[in-house]
Parts: C-alpha cells; sequence; structure tokens
C-alpha cells in the first residue's frame, strides 16, 4: 500500500486534461488575495479572545510568532511541492505521487478535519458577531438556548445562526457563481481594511499596565507570560487556526495563469502579509483591555466597546462577518474538491464526483458537507472544533513537508520555479519537527478523556474510522490498484528508503 503512488505523469496529465475546462486566469497577486481571504478570520477575531484569557495573556503575540514561524516551514515545503506538481488537489495529490496511497488517503482524511470542521469552526465565530450585531443595534436578542451549543460554557441547545450560515452558503455553492471571484476580492479588501481600522483606532487606547497584571486566580502568576511557557506555547498551538488557509491557494493550481511561479508567490506573500497583522493586532488587543477580560465571542468588538468605542466595534463586527463569510466559502469549496479528486481516484464513492448538469458543480457533495458542517457547528464548542481543525491541518504539514526530499529523490526530473533553500532536509524536518511540535502542545487546556487529551483522542477516533473506510473500500476501488491490476499502467516507480 505504501508503495502504491499515482505516477506523477498520469497527475499531471489529469491536470493537463482540465486544462481545457478552467479558465487560467489568476495571477500572483489574485492568488496572494485569495490567500488572505482564506487565512483572515476566525482565528484573529475570535480565538485570540479565548486564547489570552485562557491560555498565554498578553503573551499571545510570542504565541503568534510561534505558530507564524512553524507555518511559514510549512508554507516553504507546500511552495516548493506546489511549484512542482501545480495540480488541483492540493497536500492530497502532492502525497498520492511521493509518499503513496495510504498516506495520501490519511491526508485527505485529515484534510477533512481542516476544511470541514474548519468552516464549522468559522461559523461558530461568524455566529458571534452575527449575534453581537443584533444585539448593539437593539434588533434581536437571539435566546441564550440558540445561540449556543450543550457544551458551551453557557449551555444551550444549538447554534443556530451557525447552522443557517453554512446551510445559505452550501445553497450558494450547489448554485455555482461566477462573479465569486471578483465579489471575493471586495470582500477580502474590506476585510484587510477592517484590520488596519482596528490598528489605527486601538493603538491610541494602549495601557501598558495591561501587559503586566498583577497575580491573581483569574490572571496566572500575572506579567507579560501569566501561564509561563507552556501556555505560551498551548496559545500558538490553539491559535495556529488563525494560519490554516494558505495551502487553499494549492487547490487553484488549474486556474493559475503561471501556476509553477504564481503558486509559491501567493502562499508565502498572503502568510507573510497576515502574520505581520496578526502579531501587531494582538499586541494591541492585549494592551488595550485586561487579557483576562477577553474570554468573550467577539474579543476585538468587545476591546473597542470597553474603551468607549462602541460604534467602531460594530463597524468591525459588519467587516469580521464579511471576512468570515469569504473563508467559509473557500473552506467549503476546498473541501469538495479535495474530495472530487479522492473520488477521480476511487478511494470514495463516485458520488462526490458527480456534476449537476446544468450548474456544473459537485451538488450531493457540497450538499452532504453543507448538513454535516452545519451540524459539528450547531452541536460543538468552538475551543473543540477548532483544537481539532488544528490537528488535521499540522498532520498534513508534517506528511506534506516528508514529502518534498521524497519528490526530488523520485523526481530529480521536475524542476520547479521555486526550491528550498539549504537543501531537501533541513527545512522539511524542521517544519515536520515544529509541527508535531505544536500538536504536542493542543493538549494543554483540553479536558482529558480516557487518559488522553480530548483533541487526540478525537484524532485516534476519526483516523480509526478512515482506517477501516480505506480497508473496505479505496483499496479494493483504488483506480491506479484497479490499472496496476490490468497492467495497464506505467511501471511502479521504485521505493524510497
Ligand atoms: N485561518 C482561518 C481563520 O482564522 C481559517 O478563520
Amino acid at each position: 500500500m505504501l508503495s502504491r503512488v499515482k505516477p506523477l505523469a498520469t497527475i499531471l496529465a489529469e491536470g493537463a486534461n482540465q486544462d481545457s475546462g478552467l479558465r487560467r486566469s489568476l495571477g500572483p497577486w489574485a492568488l496572494t488575495a485569495m490567500g488572505i481571504g482564506a487565512i483572515i478570520g476566525t482565528g484573529i477575531f475570535v480565538l485570540t479572545g479565548v486564547a489570552s484569557a485562557t491560555r498565554a495573556g498578553p503573551s499571545l503575540t510570542v504565541s503568534f510568532v510561534v505558530a507564524g514561524i512553524v507555518s511559514a516551514l510549512a508554507a516553504l515545503c507546500y511552495a516548493e511541492v506546489s511549484s512542482k506538481v501545480p495540480i488541483s488537489g492540493s497536500a492530497y495529490t502532492y502525497t498520492y505521487a511521493t509518499l503513496g496511497e495510504f498516506l495520501a488517503w490519511i491526508i485527505g482524511w485529515s484534510l477533512v478535519l481542516e476544511y470541514a470542521l474548519g468552516a464549522s469552526t468559522v461559523s461558530v465565530g461568524w455566529s458571534g458577531y452575527f449575534t453581537y450585531i443584533l444585539h448593539t443595534l437593539h434588533i434581536w436578542d437571539i435566546p441564550q438556548a440558540w445561540q449556543h451549543s450543550h457544551w458551551d460554557p453557557t449551555p444551550g441547545i444549538a447554534n443556530l445562526p451557525a447552522a443557517i450560515i453554512i446551510l445559505l452558503i452550501t445553497a450558494l455553492l450547489v448554485r455555482g457563481t461566477k462573479e465569486s471571484g471578483t465579489v471575493n476580492a471586495w470582500i477580502v479588501a474590506i476585510k484587510v481594511l477592517i484590520v488596519l481600522f482596528f490598528i489605527a483606532i486601538g493603538v491610541g487606547h494602549i495601557n501598558p499596565a495591561n501587559y503586566h497584571l498583577p497575580a491573581g486566580p483569574t490572571t496566572g502568576l500575572g506579567g507579560y507570560f501569566p501561564f509561563g511557557w507552556g501556555g505560551m506555547l498551548g496559545g500558538a498551538a490553539f491559535i495556529f487556526f488563525a494560519y490554516i488557509g494558505f495551502d487553499a491557494v494549492s487547490t487553484t493550481a488549474e486556474e493559475a495563469k503561471n501556476p509553477g511561479k504564481d503558486l509559491p508567490f501567493g502562499i508565502l506573500m498572503s502568510l507573510a502579509i497576515c502574520t505581520i497583522l496578526y502579531i501587531i493586532v494582538v499586541a494591541i488587543l492585549n494592551g488595550m483591555v485586561p487579557f483576562n477580560s477577553l474570554n468573550v465571542a467577539y474579543p476585538v468588538a468587545f476591546a473597542l466597546n470597553s474603551v468607549g468605542l462602541a460604534w467602531a466595534g460594530v463597524i468591525i463586527s459588519f467587516g469580521a462577518i464579511a471576512g468570515l463569510t469569504t473563508v467559509l466559502l473557500v473552506m467549503m469549496y476546498g473541501q469538495t474538491r479535495i474530495f472530487y479528486a479522492m473520488s477521480r481516484d476511487g478511494l470514495i464513492p463516485p458520488s462526490f464526483v458527480k456534476l449537476h448538469p446544468t450548474w456544473r458543480t459537485p451538488m450531493f457533495s457540497q450538499i452532504f458537507f453543507g448538513i454535516l458542517i452545519a451540524a459539528a457547528g450547531a452541536f460543538f464548542p468552538i475551543g473543540i472544533l477548532g483544537s481539532l481543525t488544528n490537528m488535521g491541518t499540522l498532520i498534513a504539514f508534517v506528511l506534506v513537508s516528508l514529502s518534498v526530499p521524497i519528490l526530488r529523490k523520485r523526481h530529480p526530473e521536475l524542476i520547479g520555479s521555486f526550491t528550498l533553500p539549504f537543501g531537501p532536509y533541513i527545512i522539511p524536518i524542521l517544519s515536520a519537527v515544529t509541527a508535531l511540535g505544536l500538536i504536542y502542545f493542543l493538549r494543554y487546556g483540553n479536558p482529558i478523556v480516557w487518559g488522553i487529551p480530548l483533541v487526540w483522542l478525537g484524532f485516534i477516533i476519526w483516523l480509526i474510522l478512515g482506517l477501516a473506510f480505506y480497508g473496505l473500500y479505496g483499496r479494493n476501488k483504488s483506480t491506479v490498484a484497479l490499472q496496476e491490476a490490468e497492467g495497464g499502467l506505467a511501471p511502479r516507480q521504485p521505493r524510497v528508503n
């Protein structure tokens, strides 16, 4: 199973075939905008609050630097592989050509956590700002029972706004939108302006005392690192969510004008811009209000409200829900495209590759995931959803990093426009090790179930389900396996040890 690789020639040929269908219209800056559209979202607008209050305090700025470094290392690896294999399907496709079908399956399966569960996480963040706007403008106070899941700190029945926004976006994606590219570009611009707006007005309201609160029941040891280094690293593992999304750029490979060159640019540039913005925002947020007051669903609006700028809070909230909507679009779109690639390879049932006759969208797949994502957003708390999303993404990062040296060894003939500096080992190994480090620190602040942190347990259960599915279905139905059996495929590639 490990040696069952999909020949690169086949992958590249599939990409070339699809070329006729998809228009190559995206240049380097359009891809950067797309990356920013996918990156800035619930992580910065929502999770920073919980992370400051319960994990890192003001040292969350350092957490953002740490998570930014882990993401940058992985982004460099993504940049090299995507410049060599500029085909849609993201990490799943790269791994199929390098690490073999079995690990590609594990990646594809983990990416469901990144994209589908990521969308659920964002929907809960969306709901927080939406509820805030309705309340602040005295439009409607949604009953608590319908704002929260049963497991939230304030228990309710279900998070209804989260489920509704997912179902609306599902309808939009099923119908397909031609104008979505332009709309996306506008919303990305609004989102960046909102962040700059917060920076511009927040910076004048920093109270340096907030960086060094005294010790206390809710302020831990006090000071800049109130919960120690462990808290800071736990914060990094948690807000890693804020960086997820740059890899979505690689799912658009077949629509890029010059994918070999523009994909690495889009991936690295979008990540660089967001990292700088994030660190500034977090430093300002923790300077404006005491960190222990930030455990709310709309921390950025809350901080502005606390310094008497409620109007600015409302403006930011409108920008935030618009921005979160684009993240949802990218994630829910990306999820079905990854399953499309997996279904094309026979690893999952063919319904996921079927297109609606007139709308040309994978309608079944979109509705299937729409319902699952809405249910997860409605019934689970944001902390659990976000941690599991991080877990799935970090696993994908580890495997993509490892595929860099393997790809170089197996296909020395492939010359991408972007090659990692310092040889094929140093950055990929650093990337894999640091991603594993964040996985370790994800345990921080997690409930322990059966002696294991919940996030790890959740992933183990997900993995077992995935392995069972692969054993019973994909292993036998795989197109590569069937073609190999018929002897109709290029000879198997040598294994790399
Ligand atoms: N990075 C994206 C967000 O924070 C997933 O919403």
